[in-house]
């Protein structure tokens, strides 16, 4: 293992790895993540790295992006000399990928597959917000062998898409898992989300029975999380709008596990949800079982071998430092044996695999039974030597991990 290096220090201005790291690529699989920071609005909940054309002025164009990534790309592909596996997921993630021409997405992944080769069953994703899709756009991806779409629909009742500020009109989303099927996707995914200011728990059936007739082979749920400096947070802040409370987004979360299950969906990870092994997304699963994957984007975050980085977070200043010939990243991080296996910790426990109590550490085996006892850990799971949470263990994964390492 590389030494360990206090948390984000300046990384060297060609992006060069240390050997060790390296030597770790051909252990586990590779994948590349390219982020698309532009959007056509702001929601008012979100804080991802993401630009309006107002907000960015016409010092970057979304028409140069691609060729801005593709540096990028030919960067990693000399940073990553040497034995590197092909890419085995591609995942184009937001902001929205999906405001680019379909031929740019194409163009990332020829070049993805030319500089790092791609598995035969490489799985590769795009978000999508609903109005930015067309049938002939669906087409295209296909034909750039994207295999999976994921479609933000977030929530089904008018009164709630308006609170979250969400551009598209009810039914959209519905209408575009059907456009991605007719062009033949089998992987689609809707993303929504629960405990909206005045959501009530009959909303949430509307948007759970809404998606589930759409046919997604996969749904993500997650509960809506106030952050700061977000126009949602202001608003909480003034009293304009309620502040999302604890005990009703477990409800929520209860009453989503309960009605996806009923209609086929088994959970896979805390949030996410599928009708079948292979409707899983295999790209997470990267992030959640210390394998390897590039970021390429503003703010794109990647790890290679326990060396994590991130990059800058304005388009405008990762272009310029592309384009001088240097690497965009604004820091990064080597993580020593005992922190790769405490993130291994708090990703693993909420897959439903769990954790082998043989990665869990000596010291924190006697709390174990205590779960069981409180009903926050499977029995059966755990006579088998393995932590996998139950429905109350999930919703309450933090405190588990600070429980279990504290
Ligand atoms: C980065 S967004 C990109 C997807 C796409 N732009 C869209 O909005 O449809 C991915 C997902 O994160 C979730 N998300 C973003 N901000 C959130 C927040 N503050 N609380 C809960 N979920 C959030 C939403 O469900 C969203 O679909
Ligand atoms: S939720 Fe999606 S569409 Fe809305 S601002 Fe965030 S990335 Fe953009």
């Amino acid at each position: 293992m590389p030494p360990a290096l206090p948390a984000g220090d300046p990384p060297p201005r060609d992006g060069r790895l240390p050997n060790p790291a390296l030597d770790e690529l051909p252990e586990r699989p590779f994948g590349v993540y390219v982020h698309v920071p532009f959007c056509a609005a702001r929601c008012g909940y979100c804080d991802f790295n993401t630009y309006t054309a107002a907000e960015l002025g016409p010092s970057v164009s979304r028409g140069g992006y691609a060729d801005t990534v593709l540096m990028e790309l030919h960067l990693a592909r000399h940073v990553l000399r040497g034995d590197v596996p092909p890419a085995s997921t591609i995942f184009f993630g937001g902001g929205t990928p999906t405001v680019l021409p379909a031929d740019h997405l194409a163009l990332v992944v020829r070049e993805i597959g030319d500089l790092f080769g791609l598995t035969e069953d490489v799985e590769i994703t795009t978000e999508a917000n609903p109005e930015s899709v067309t049938p002939g756009y669906f087409a295209r991806l296909r034909d750039a062998g994207f295999t999976r779409v994921s479609i933000g629909m977030q929530s089904a009742v008018p009164r709630v898409l308006e609170v979250l500020d969400r551009q598209h009109s009810p039914g959209r989303p519905e209408e575009a898992v059907a456009e991605a099927h007719a062009a033949g996707f089998e992987h689609v995914n809707l993303d929504l989300i629960y405990g909206a200011p005045y959501e009530t728990e009959t909303d949430w059936q509307a948007s759970l029975d809404a998606a589930i007739a759409a046919g997604p082979d996969h749904v993500s749920a997650y509960a809506l999380v106030v952050e700061q400096g977000t126009a949602l947070a202001r608003q909480v802040a003034q009293g304009v709008l309620p502040a999302p409370d604890d005990d009703v987004l477990a409800d929520r979360y209860a009453q989503a596990d309960e009605t996806l299950s009923r209609a086929g969906f088994q959970w896979y990870e805390v949030s996410n949800w599928a009708r079948s092994p292979a409707a899983r997304c295999r790209h997470n699963a990267l992030y959640w079982q210390d394998a390897n994957w590039w970021g390429l984007g503003p703010g794109a975050h990647s790890h290679v071998g326990g060396v994590r980085w991130w990059n800058v977070k304005h388009p405008v200043r990762y272009a310029a430092l592309l384009e001088s010939g240097r690497s965009p990243a604004a820091a990064r991080e080597l993580l020593d044996d005992n922190a790769r296996l405490m993130e291994r910790i708090m990703l693993g426990i909420r897959l439903r695999e769990g954790l082998s109590m043989i990665d869990v550490p000596r010291d924190s085996h006697e709390k174990v039974p205590q779960l069981v006892t409180w009903g926050l850990a499977d029995p059966d799971a755990f006579d088998g030597g393995r932590i996998v949470l139950t429905q109350r263990g999930r919703l309450l994964a933090d405190a588990v991990v600070r429980d279990l390492l504290g």
